[in-house]
C-alpha cells in the first residue's frame, strides 16, 4: 500500500525537492496556486514520502485563536486552577511542543487574528499563552500553508507580517503529459485513451480561451473523468463538470455556450465518432 500511494503523486519532482529542502532546514513554507492545481496532494504526498507525521488543520473564517493554540478546560481550572494539567493543547502547541509539521490548508480562509499567532511562532518559534507561560517550538517544527493568489475572490490576502515569514512555492498547472497520467492513474483502463486525451485537451483548452477568465483544474478533469465511469455522454459529462467550475470574464456569456464550441473544436471525433447518443 505504501508504494502504491507514493505513486500517487505524478510529476511535481522540483517542487517536492523544494518542500523536502525547506522542511529539513526548519523553515516555514507556503504553496500558492489556483483552485484544483494540486496543493493539498502536494503537501499531503510530500509529506509521505519524507516521512513526516503532521498535524492539519483546515482553515476558515470561524477558527479561533485558542481553536489554534489551544484553552484551559473551565472544570479543570475550577479544580485545580491554571496548571498545565488543566490546558488542552491545540495544534499550533501540539505541533511545537512534538517538534511536528503543522500543515494548515487553506491558510487564508483564517480570521486575522488566528494568522497574527503564527507571528513569532515562525520567526522565534516561540509562542506566551496566558496563564501557561511561554512555548517553546522543539526542532522539526514548521509550518506549511497552502493558499489560493490574491485574485481569488473568496479569500483575503495573509498580511505582509506573515507573509514575511514564509517562504513560497506557486503551483502552476502541469504539463499535458503529466496531467494525463493523472486522469489515468485515477481512472486506469476504465476510460478509453482517446477520450482521456480529449478531456486533457478540453481542461487545456478552457485555460487559454479569451472568453474564460479561469479554466478548468485537474480537479474538474478527474470529475468529467469520473462521471464518463457512467453511460452518460461525452458532452453531458463536461457541461456539468466544467459549468459552475469555470469562470467567465463577462458573466452574460453563458459557460455552456463557450464550452459547446471548445468541444467541437478540441475533440471533434471524440464527439461524432465514439459517442452515440440513446
Ligand atoms: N501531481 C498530482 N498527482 C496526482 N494527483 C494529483 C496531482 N495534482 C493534483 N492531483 C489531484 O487533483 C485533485 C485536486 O488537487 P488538490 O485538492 O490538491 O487541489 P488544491 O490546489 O488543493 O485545490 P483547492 O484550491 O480547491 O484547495 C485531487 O484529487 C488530487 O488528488
Ligand atoms: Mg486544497
Amino acid at each position: 500500500v505504501a508504494s502504491e500511494k507514493q505513486n500517487l503523486l505524478v510529476g511535481r519532482e522540483r517542487e517536492l525537492d523544494q518542500l523536502r529542502k525547506t522542511i529539513q532546514l526548519g523553515r516555514s513554507l507556503l504553496i500558492e496556486g489556483p483552485v484544483g492545481v494540486g496543493k493539498t496532494h502536494l503537501v499531503r504526498e510530500a509529506l509521505v514520502r519524507v516521512g513526516l507525521k503532521a498535524i492539519r488543520v483546515d482553515g476558515d473564517s470561524r477558527y479561533t485563536e485558542q481553536k489554534l493554540t489551544g484553552w484551559f478546560d473551565p472544570p479543570l481550572v475550577l479544580k485545580q486552577g491554571y496548571r498545565a494539567e488543566s490546558f488542552i493543547p491545540g495544534p499550533l502547541v501540539e505541533a511545537m511542543t512534538g517538534g511536528k509539521i503543522l500543515f494548515i490548508n487553506e491558510l487564508n480562509r483564517m480570521p486575522e487574528g488566528v494568522q497574527n499567532i503564527l507571528l513569532p511562532a515562525l520567526d522565534e518559534h516561540l509562542l506566551q499563552i496566558p496563564h501557561l507561560g511561554e512555548v517553546k517550538a522543539k526542532k522539526g517544527f514548521a509550518v506549511i500553508g497552502t493558499q489560493n493568489p490574491r485574485e481569488f475572490t473568496a479569500t483575503h490576502a495573509l498580511a505582509e507580517a506573515l507573509l514575511d515569514r514564509f517562504e513560497l512555492i506557486r503551483l502552476g498547472y502541469q504539463g499535458e503529459q503529466e496531467e494525463r497520467a493523472i486522469l489515468a492513474g485515477q481512472v486506469g483502463s476504465k476510460l478509453a485513451d482517446p477520450k482521456l486525451d480529449s478531456v486533457v485537451r478540453l481542461i487545456r483548452a478552457t485555460r487559454s480561451h479569451p472568453a474564460i477568465k479561469r479554466g478548468a483544474s485537474i480537479r474538474a478533469g478527474l470529475a468529467i473523468c469520473d462521471l464518463l465511469r457512467s453511460d452518460l455522454d461525452f458532452e453531458t459529462a463536461c457541461l456539468m463538470a466544467l459549468s459552475a467550475r469555470i469562470e467567465m470574464v463577462s458573466p452574460d456569456d453563458d459557460p455552456a455556450t463557450i464550452l459547446k464550441d471548445l468541444l467541437a473544436q478540441v475533440v471533434p471525433h471524440a464527439q461524432k465518432k465514439n459517442e452515440t447518443r440513446p
